[in-house]
């Protein structure tokens, strides 16, 4: 009798991807930024690390005024970064070696160097060019003041007056970010079209999914109210036809074989981030909730609950991410005295892209050990960053003449954005450009004392950050419970984290204690006499069971 074959899970549904943001991996060519051949060149680092796919920031053509947020040929790959060809290669190369590969899709604004944007400048007021963004007269008598008092993200106004083709002042259009990045009009026809068939250009070519850039953002408020805060109305519900959008997406991707995936990217609570997720939309959206936790128990806790209960009532799996291209650097973060200052306050919902202030970076690399088993154990779909592997912090003393972000000039120099976080890769080598280049003129400058910081000696120290990630993520792949299942929380020590992860039977779950005081905290009774299997303290021995887990560090634990 033929069986039918085993319903098989998505891919997506628990892997770890692996964030390359490419101007910072590594740079074949001599120029300063990072390439998709240097992608090429240290595939085999990322997959040795265990991962199961890639997730690249923008790579198509751009004049970079936000670094590939701002796109003006979506069917192309940007000259700093290759060729089409070259993208064909690491397609190719990725799936050789078993990764899998997305991309970053920007749908909310094009560049101003898009062709479309180019033809609504030069079509004139009421064109149906014009229609595809949102153009719309000043006010004030001679138009001169911006059409509502909405703000820009990046700092200033959220409109542009532009020049008419007749040289007279004229119109004005909206941009949520830089005025480099026109908002489209998702009420028109032709973005629709335009944005599904970019998506299939991709998927044809072998991609096996995206990453939805500002994705709740794109049905503005029509009538574009003037707002006590200045904050834009971004519509999110059913009837703001945004969910329309992403069932269209999600049609397009299900035109593919192989579990074509999307993930978004939204700052929206989890109730609202969940109508995202139902079965006919994305299939996976940033917990940023969980990124912003301060740490403590308690705020960690409830963001790993509120994430979970929200998802589960859409049967979507929950993702787990501490550090992106936006955030300042976790291993900082978490150095930071936040129970004191909070100076750092991470995630896009807080609008607050800025780096600076104090941390205790040996304080904080202890504390993103003891988070990264946490991380990679919890159900789900894990993101990392690179560089988040090797322990990079963030760097905050970049000299005022080498900020890039347009947060830095937006903000009229007050918030200096997120290049702290986007320093190329230190690969190898006692000096900038620690093989990230030939070139040390490299597009952000590196530190000198990140010798012990590189992949290269890194590599076979056993007490290195890298090498916990590599462990956690064999062990990932090799053991029952981890990154699957259902989260049962133990009773523990105040303001100690304890849960257990995986399967129905006692043998395939795992569990996890991570202790954020300063003080150690005993184990918790129910799995009192477990093994640890893996420590983020390279004093706690593995093998069989500990009596506490020390201060500001985590242990898995079997039976
Ligand atoms: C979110 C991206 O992650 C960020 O880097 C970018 O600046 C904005 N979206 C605008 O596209």
């Amino acid at each position: 009798m033929t069986q039918p074959p085993p319903p098989t899970t998505p891919w997506w549904r628990d892997a770890v991807v692996y964030q390359i943001y490419p101007r910072s991996f590594a740079d074949s060519n001599a120029d300063g930024v990072g390439d998709l051949r240097g992608i090429i060149d240290h595939l085999d680092y990322v997959a040795d690390l265990g991962v199961d796919a890639i997730w690249l920031s923008p790579v198509m053509v751009s004049p970079q005024a936000d670094h590939g947020y701002d796109v003006a040929d979506y069917r192309d790959i940007d000259p700093i970064f290759g060729t089409l060809a070259d993208m064909d290669d690491l397609i190719t190369a990725c799936h050789a070696r078993g990764l899998r590969i997305t991309l970053d899709f920007v749908p909310n604004h094009t560049s101003e160097a898009h062709p479309w944007f180019a033809a609504a400048l030069a079509a004139g007021p009421g064109s149906p060019e014009r229609a595809r963004y949102h153009f719309r007269p000043g006010r004030g008598e001679e138009g001169e003041l911006p059409p509502n008092n909405w703000r820009s993200v990046f700092g200033g106004p959220s409109w542009t007056r532009i020049i008419e083709p007749d040289g007279s002042p004229g119109e004005w259009y909206y941009h949520l970010f830089a005025p480099e990045q026109p908002d489209l009009n998702w009420q028109h026809p032709d973005v629709l079209a335009e944005f599904t068939d970019v998506l299939r250009f991709w998927l044809a070519r072998g991609i096996d999914g995206f990453r939805m850039d500002v994705s709740d953002a794109l049905m503005k408020d029509p009538a574009f109210p003037d707002t006590d805060d200045g904050k834009p109305v971004i519509n999110k519900d059913d009837a703001s036809g945004v969910h329309d959008i992403y069932r269209a997406f999600r049609r397009v991707l299900d035109e593919f074989d192989g579990d074509r995936m999307a993930v978004i990217e939204t700052g929206a609570d989890p109730a609202t981030v969940a109508l995202f997720l139902r079965p006919d939309e994305m299939n996976l959206a940033f917990n940023f909730g969980f990124t912003r936790a301060h740490w403590n128990a308690a705020e960690i806790h409830a963001a790993i609950t509120s994430a979970l209960a929200a998802n589960s009532d859409v049967g979507a799996p929950t993702t787990w991410v501490t550090d992106n291209h936006d955030t300042v650097r976790s291993v900082t973060r978490y150095g930071s005295d936040l129970r004191l200052a909070g100076e750092y306050v991470p995630g896009l919902a807080s609008g607050d892209y800025s780096g600076g202030g104090h941390s205790d970076v040996a304080l904080g690399t202890r504390r993103h050990r003891a988070m990264a088993l946490l991380l990679l154990a919890l159900p789900g779909t894990a993101y990392l960053y690179n560089g988040q592997e090797l322990g990079l912090p963030n760097v905050d003393d970049l000299p005022e003449s080498a900020l890039q972000d347009p947060v830095w000039l937006r903000s009229g120099h007050t918030e200096r954005g997120r290049d702290g976080c986007r320093i190329p890769m230190p690969w190898a080598g006692q000096a900038p450009p620690f093989a990230f280049s030939a070139t040390a003129d490299t597009w952000l400058p590196m530190p000198a004392n990140w010798q012990h910081l590189t992949a290269a000696a890194q590599r076979d120290d056993p007490d290195a950050m890298l090498t916990l990630y590599r462990t956690a993520l064999a062990l990932r792949k090799s053991q029952p419970g981890l990154g699957d299942g259902e989260v049962h929380w133990l009773e523990s020590a105040p303001g100690v984290l304890a849960l257990t992860v995986g399967g129905d039977t006692p043998d395939s779950r795992l569990a996890v204690v991570l202790n954020p005081n300063v003080a150690p905290a005993p184990v918790p009774a129910a799995v009192a006499s477990w093994a640890a299997v893996l420590a983020s303290d390279p004093d706690v021995r593995v093998g069989g069971a500990v009596a506490e887990v020390p201060g500001d560090s985590s242990v898995w634990l079997r039976p």
